[in-house]
């Protein structure tokens, strides 16, 4: 996972707001995308095509992660979309987020186009990447072959808000639980089947959205959640909600230093004592506890983390 790009905050973008897309530039956000799709209405979505070019090659983005969405496959925009943003700004974007994707087909038809256009463009082939989003009970059930779809996949993203709907979930808060559901997490299986299929293919997974935007605690607390799991990071949709999310998937300053001191007593029992598992402390440690640790300690080392003297 180590060359992957930072994703801890995602900042979803309208490309049809401007003054959005001017005060998205300051925000310490890891990664953006701007939108031309569910935060951009029908009649305005030619001329957010235009907003999203001009952004791109005015620049100014810092080391952030540069998507645009565009819409999805089963759309009439979805292929001018691609022509319009890659023509115009393919040397400015790193990633395109494929929305409501449902097929290794709908991967496979962006990968296709994204090539030709690279290549009469005369931008490197393979460059931008693909960000496909699991937002429906179709691209769930399909979520492996998507996966496996094409080498320009770099995450899988979690809608939640499509998704409740997609499954006719009875509720209209994005990301707590449906009321009436008062047993276990309502989210469990999805999200650990999208974490599985993303690591079974070398990806990284992003949870969505969390719409009530003023209360931060309730984002922390969503984020901490699928943190916790394993998800490498959030969308944002508000400058609260930034600073939160770098920190939900950042490990704390003590599970680093743990993490790295694992490491360095596990590198000297194997190599200079010849040993397969010791005690730190009153832990044992193995191969696999290396392996944890690896994750925890990789986490911290791309966010910039200094060990504790
Ligand atoms: C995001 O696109 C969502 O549907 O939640
Ligand atoms: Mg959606």
């Amino acid at each position: 996972m180590g060359e992957l790009r930072s994703r801890r905050s995602v900042l979803a973008v309208p490309a049809s707001n401007p003054r959005f897309v001017a005060k998205a530039r300051g925000l310490d956000a890891d990664a953006f995308f701007l939108d031309l799709e569910d935060a951009v209405a029908p009649l305005e979505k030619e001329a957010a095509r235009e907003t999203a070019v001009t952004a791109l090659n005015e620049g100014g983005w810092g080391g952030k992660v540069r998507s645009v969405r565009v819409n999805d496959a089963s759309t009439p925009w979805a292929y001018r979309d691609v022509i319009s943003v890659v023509e115009g700004a393919g040397a400015n974007l790193d990633c395109l987020v494929l929305p409501k994707t449902t097929s290794a087909r709908d991967v496979h038809w962006l990968d296709t186009l994204l090539t030709q256009i690279e290549r009469a463009a005369g931008l490197p082939v393979g460059r931008i990447g693909i960000e496909a989003q699991i937002e429906d009970a179709r691209g769930l059930t399909e979520i492996d072959a998507i996966a496996a779809a094409s080498p320009r996949l770099e995450s899988l993203v979690y809608g939640p808000a499509d998704f409740m709907a997609s499954l006719n979930m009875r509720t209209l808060v994005v990301g707590e639980q449906p009321p009436g559901y008062d047993t276990g997490d309502a989210y469990h299986y999805v999200l650990m089947r999208i974490l599985t299929a993303a690591r079974a293919h070398g990806l990284q997974a992003v949870d969505g959205p969390y719409l009530q935007i003023r209360d931060v605690d309730a984002f922390r607390r969503s984020a901490g959640r699928t943190a916790a799991l394993g998800f490498d990071g959030k969308w944002v949709l508000h400058p609260l909600q930034v600073a939160a999310a770098n920190e939900a998937y950042t490990p704390s300053q003590e599970d680093y230093d743990h993490a790295e001191r694992i490491l360095d007593a596990y590198e000297h029992a194997t190599t200079v004592d010849r040993r397969g598992a010791v005690m730190l402390g009153d832990e044992m440690l193995d191969e696999a506890s290396r392996k944890m640790a690896l994750v925890v300690a990789g986490k911290g080392r791309a966010a910039g983390m200094k060990r504790t003297p």
